[in-house]
């Protein structure tokens, strides 16, 4: 009797310790295994006791054995009811993910990164300057005085004073604020701060209050160019800008160059390709033409190098300003500047 209620102890304690199907299996394995159970073998054992000796144990066994069968039943339960559980939450690690959605890059931000890649292939290095731009690093500097009639060649948004009084004390006699209408002014900015000889470009925003068509928008993008050394000549303009066009467009591009002017490069000139979205048939990009223009550029004129402090008599070199959206339309075969700025994400999903 006694052996039979430290059985059940033993058993119950075991029991409440276990925490999973299988040492639930073990256990009932261990008491009530056909040959070796421990219950088993005393319920075996019944047989060589006396009558009376067999019907009293033999009932507090049978009623043991129920007990303990009826905790296995109840332990199993729970199990059951935590497998289902589980079973319901129950994911397929090896299945193939779902797709995520990610941003990317905008294809300006893409072309600038390439552009700026290939320039620095060819030893220039990249600077930057603000926005906000003064009139004298717009304008002055570039050889534009006030008045001068070439001043009307980029309608400005000038910005009224009381719009930076915030930035008052960097405002030297009463200098006037506008955003800036092409890159141009970096040149002046890196010429100012840095010895020639120098190679550099500057992409970068630019605003105009202008109307907007297929190929003009109101803010824009350019990359301004500027080589200077002792000996500089439009030739070495003309190779860089070609091997700049082979590795952009992958291949052979046909260019021209036009007589242009720009009051701060003598001679001045522009840089047309045939149009790569008609491919020269003429189309509303290139405006009938075939031909687009791409860039403004020249040979700096003696009166900015004057501006900067260098001496036009030991310096020369070529600066260029090409249209950043015009270079990604060509590349990509963009019908419309103003996709660009539209957040079509129709559009922009393509690149
Ligand atoms: C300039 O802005 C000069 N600063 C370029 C320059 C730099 C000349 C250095 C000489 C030396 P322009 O206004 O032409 O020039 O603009 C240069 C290029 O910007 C154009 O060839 C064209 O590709 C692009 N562009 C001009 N206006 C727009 C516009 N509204 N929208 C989109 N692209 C434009």
């Amino acid at each position: 009797m006694n052996n039979l209620s430290l059985l059940k102890q033993e058993f119950l304690d075991k029991i409440a310790n276990v925490s999973n199907l299988k040492e639930l299996e073990n256990l009932e394995l261990e008491y009530f295994g056909r040959r070796k159970g421990k219950l088993t073998e005393i319920l075996r054992g019944l047989k060589d006791l006396s009558e009376e000796e067999r019907r009293e144990q033999g009932k507090l066994a049978n009623q043991i054995k129920q007990e303990l069968k009826e905790a296995i039943k109840e332990k199993k339960g729970k199990f059951q009811v935590s497998n289902f559980k589980f079973q319901n939450e129950w994911i397929d690690v090896s299945a193939p993910g779902e797709k995520i959605i990610k941003g990317h890059f905008h294809p300006l931000s893409k072309i600038i990164d390439e552009i700026s890649a290939i320039f620095e292939g060819m030893g220039f290095e990249i600077s930057e300057g603000p926005e906000v731009e003064t009139e004298w690093n717009n304008f002055d500097a570039l050889n534009i005085p006030e008045e001068h009639p070439a001043r009307e060649m980029w309608d400005t948004f000038w910005l009224r004073q009381n719009e930076i009084k915030n930035q008052k004390s960097k405002i030297k006699n009463n200098e006037k604020f506008l955003l800036r209408t092409h890159t141009s002014p970096v040149q002046i900015r890196y010429m100012q701060a840095h010895n020639p000889p120098l190679r550099i470009i500057a992409p970068g925003r630019i605003f105009r209050y202008e109307a907007t068509d297929v190929s003009h928008s109101h803010t824009f993008y350019q990359l301004e160019g500027l080589m200077i050394d002792k000996d500089i000549s439009i030739a070495n303009f003309k190779a860089v800008i070609t091997t700049f066009f082979q590795s952009l467009f992958k291949k052979d591009i046909k260019l021209r160059l036009r007589p242009s002017f720009y009051p701060f490069v003598e001679p001045g000139f522009d840089v047309d390709i045939i149009c790569s979205v008609c491919e020269g048939k003429g189309c509303g990009v290139c405006g009938e033409d075939g031909w687009l223009e791409l860039a403004g550029a020249g040979m700096v004129h003696p009166n900015v190098f004057k501006a900067v402090g260098y001496n036009p008599k030991d310096w020369q070199g070529f600066a260029f300003g090409f249209g950043i959206d015009r270079l990604a339309m060509m590349k990509y075969k963009i019908p419309d500047i103003r996709f660009f700025y539209s957040g079509d994400l129709r559009f922009l999903k393509q690149f």
